[in-house]
């Protein structure tokens, strides 16, 4: 039965352009999923798009000299470029300084207010002496009262872990230019938290044995200590607060991780519009039938796994307080949070300040996008903090890709376009040849169940043992032996196109971009998995952005065996993946060492 699946994939910052470390945790998992979704026959949403308020673009912002509305606009483009040329298959990636996102934001605000979750709060703020502006709480630093570590953050202590407020701090100073911050009271908006203790403890309750066991701890952990939380900000870059007397106030604005995830949402709503069918998202949002699956970095998990569910079901009218649904509708919790851990990159934490780091682009001009994809599910990481080395990515880009997958497609597929010019007839087939037939289309089922469940590295390496099987039997058969018997020839070759057909299928979520060659190359028609493209967009008459979107109901690929169809023609094949140098390893060690070159 076909489902509603939404993916709804983390919005990463436009502060700069997106490294290897950002997509090995949001964006390679989701796409691969969703892929194998759309495969699977079910109706996919894919939703995200930049996420473009608050203090992380205001400070980028004054460090580049320019206001917070031209970097959002240069890094929106640079990152839908980026994730673009990674082959991301979203069908709307949009930004959240839409109109449209702003007035759902305003919706959900007013939706959460009414139903009395959302309460005022007079509190203090820090101000910079020197600017007048505020000194948002992560640019404090001082010493924590709870452990006495001297570099603690006004937001929370990374040695003890307790969250704090700035004025807790001992000897606060801002880590912008060293000066003493002074306190000011200013009023906020809060989210009552604890009035969704009961509810959110049986929501996360039910995960168990569904979730990735550390995201589901971490989740449930956090139930423990549930405090009303700020979601307004001294700040003048942000969505207004749409209530009377604070519409108009340039410097109060909505905390930006609040808007942030109300992006999904919003951008469902954007989508179906532009599909023509205003009110199509409600497929994915008020659906008993739908899933939705959130895919992120595990520093994101408190937002999607508490925040954005206590959000929901405020607006929703469910928290422990009732209340009824906003003008919306009741929403859907997110059916599972899906994250990793973190990427390190030779044994150092990414820093683009520091230069430890690795572009999309700089790496997708050298080196192709499946190159990248492969080693993110092979050797990303899924379950625990992993390290990116070029040694590694070389080794299993020349030893799995090349020389495995690779060359059996290019053997085999060179061999039958060579002696018989299309896909030769089977005769009478012996023991080993049914059995790795066999063995090939049995591994569809629990690949599938492997990729449904967001367990990449198991499903990867369940396919990839089907090639090795195949390279086994290619080895033992030597049918480049058998000129004197083409009949036995025949049948070798007919097996063997038949298990790189069905491998290629296997391999379409994680290799979008050599399964549509492969199947070009097997003589298959049309277009196989969708790829996405940039379009230029605008809200009635405003300025034009790109988005991401794509026809992926279009692509032929389906989760199954397809028998190939003798007399097929076969061109001769091209090569499917870059063999590297072994030089590279140096060669890029030594441009981590030399930003720049
Ligand atoms: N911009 C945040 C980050 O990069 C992620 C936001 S996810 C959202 O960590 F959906 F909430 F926007
Ligand atoms: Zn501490």
């Amino acid at each position: 039965m076909s489902q509603h699946i939404l993916t709804a994939v983390a919005w990463p910052y436009a502060n700069g352009p997106r490294h290897i470390g950002h997509v090995s945790g949001f964006g390679v998992p989701s796409d691969v999923f969703s892929r194998y979704q759309r495969m699977a026959g079910n109706k996919v949403l894919m939703v995200s798009g930049t996420d473009e308020h608050g203090t992380p673009i205001q400070v980028q912002a004054d460090k580049e000299g320019v206001s917070a509305r031209e970097l959002a606009d240069r890094y929106n483009r640079v990152i839908a470029e980026d994730l673009t040329g990674l082959g991301l298959s979203y069908d709307l990636f949009t930004r959240t300084t839409t109109k449209n996102h702003y007035a759902v934001t305003q919706e959900i605000f007013k939706g959460l207010y009414d139903n009395g979750y959302i309460f005022p709060k007079t509190t203090m703020g820090a101000i910079s002496p020197s600017t007048g502006r505020t000194l948002p709480d992560r640019y404090i630093e001082g010493t924590c009262p709870i452990c006495g570590y001297d570099g603690a953050r006004g937001d929370q202590c990374d040695n003890c872990g307790n969250q704090l407020d700035p004025i807790q701090l001992i000897n606060p100073k801002s880590r912008i230019n060293g000066e003493t911050p002074t306190f000011v009271e200013t009023e906020h908006f809060m989210l009552d938290l604890p009035a969704f203790a009961g509810v959110l403890g049986s929501y996360l309750q039910s995960k168990q044995g569904e979730w990735r066991p550390n995201v589901l701890k971490f989740a449930l952990n956090l139930l423990g200590d549930l405090q009303p939380r700020a979601i307004s900000r001294d700040l003048d870059w942000g969505v207004p607060i749409p209530l009377d007397g604070w519409r108009d106030q340039p410097n109060k604005r909505l905390y930006v991780w609040f808007d942030a995830v109300i992006g999904y949402l919003s951008a469902s709503v954007e989508w179906a519009r532009r599909s023509g069918d205003p009110d199509a998202w409600r497929q994915w949002w008020q659906n008993p039938d739908a899933r939705g699956y959130y895919f992120m970095g595990k520093d994101n998990i408190v937002f999607h796994a508490e925040i954005w569910p206590a959000m929901l079901l405020g607006y929703s009218g469910r928290g422990d307080r009732g209340g009824s649904p906003g003008s919306l509708g009741a929403l859907d919790l997110p059916s599972e949070v899906v994250s990793s851990e973190f990427l390190t990159m030779e044994g150092k934490k990414f820093s683009s300040s520091r230069q430890v780091v690795i572009y999309v682009r700089d790496f997708l001009a050298r080196y192709d996008a499946d190159a990248l994809r492969y080693y993110i599910a092979v050797a990303g990481p899924e379950n625990q903090d992993t390290d990116f080395t070029w040694q590694e990515f070389v080794n299993r880009n020349n030893g799995e890709l090349v020389a495995a997958w690779g060359n059996l497609v290019n053997r085999s597929i060179s061999m039958a376009a060579k002696n018989f010019g299309a896909v030769p007839e089977p005769g009478d087939l012996t023991d080993a040849d049914r059995a790795l037939l066999e063995r090939s289309r049995k591994a569809f089922a629990p690949v599938g169940e492997e990729l449904a469940r967001s367990r990449f590295k198991n499903a990867i390496t369940e396919a990839f043992d089907v090639v090795r099987e195949a390279n086994k039997y290619l080895a033992e058969q030597e049918p480049w032996k058998l000129k004197e018997d083409p009949a036995r020839q025949k049948s070798i070759l007919h097996v063997a196109l038949q298990v790189v057909d069905d491998a290629k299928t296997m391999l379409t979520p994680f290799l979008p971009g050599s399964s549509n060659k492969v199947h070009a190359m097997l003589g298959g028609e049309g277009v196989w998995s969708g790829m996405p493209e940039m379009r230029e967009v605008d809200e009635d008459g405003g300025a034009p952005y790109p988005v991401i979107t794509g026809d992926y109901a279009e692509s032929a690929a389906r989760w199954e065996h397809r028998p190939i169809k003798p007399g097929t023609p076969l061109a001769p094949p091209v090569p499917l993946f870059k063999k590297l140098d072994p030089k590279v390893v140096d060669e890029e060690l030594a441009r981590l060492d030399n930003p720049g070159k």
